[in-house]
């Protein structure tokens, strides 16, 4: 049973893990497909990860992968952005994911299965302790999840443990542009969101460097999506 914080997600999770179509068969549109600009990409992609999609971007995009890069995916929900990964970085290349609701994990696990796609791992874990070596990954994606944690140093410093020197972030997340002023905001995960400034701030107080967060599309309610890049310097120890 997941966390009450999280059981939308293990909901989500179960109410398409039952279905077995693909995308092309696959009716309505989910909340975080059409932040995908190439529809085809996900062509062939079991309907499973697609439509329990809920992201707010296309980190894949946002992080240029390349092939033979190791990629982990921050809050992997049914696997939509470690699919696409595994996909930019080839048979050299590997993608985990990382989510906190094993519902989820299981989805992405069958997901992959489906897909036939086996350059992917998804483990059980939070994004404040995360359950890999330091200097593990290439390139950390993650798509709307950081707004959800309440500790975001603590998300960020196991950001910049995993990282390899030199290794980027390519983040799809929501922030905070104008003060809550009670007005609703129809995004739910809006709650936990901070500012440009202080996640700026927070990301380069985790030891990451060349910070940019590009706002894209207005939510309301004082919200914004935003693109957020980093990179681990080269010299940094961690
Ligand atoms: C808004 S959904 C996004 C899922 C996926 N990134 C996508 O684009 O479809 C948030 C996901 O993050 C997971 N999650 C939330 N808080 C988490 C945390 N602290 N650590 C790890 N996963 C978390 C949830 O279980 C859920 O699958």
């Amino acid at each position: 049973m997941a966390e009450p914080a999280l059981q939308r997600y293990a909901d989500a999770a179960r109410q398409v893990a039952g279905d077995d179509s693909w995308v092309s068969e696959a009716a309505g549109s989910p909340f975080g497909v059409g932040q995908y600009d190439d529809p085809d990409a996900l062509a062939d992609l079991p309907s499973a990860a697609v439509r329990v999609s809920l992201g707010c971007g296309n980190p894949t995009a946002v992080a240029e992968l390349h092939a033979g890069e190791t990629v982990l995916d921050l809050g992997s929900g049914g696997g939509i952005d470690v699919l696409l990964s595994a996909r930019r970085v080839g048979d050299t290349g590997f993608a985990y994911g990382v989510d906190a609701t094993p519902e989820m994990v299981n989805l992405a696990r069958r997901n992959a299965a489906a897909a036939g796609v086996t350059n992917v791992e998804f483990l059980h874990g939070m994004i404040e302790a995360l359950p890999l070596d330091a200097a593990a990954v290439d390139v950390v994606i993650s798509n709307c999840v950081l707004v959800l944690s309440s500790d975001k140093d603590a998300a960020f410093a196991e950001i910049a443990r995993v990282l390899r020197p030199g290794g980027r972030v390519g983040i799809s997340d929501i922030v905070r542009t104008e003060p809550d002023d009670g007005t609703s905001c129809d995004v739910e995960c809006g709650a936990a969101a901070i500012g440009v400034d202080e996640y700026d701030e927070a990301l380069r107080r985790a030891g990451l460097a060349s910070v940019s967060i590009e706002l894209t599309d207005p939510l309301g309610g004082g919200l914004s999506n935003a693109i957020v890049r980093a990179v681990k310097p080269r010299s940094s120890v961690g």
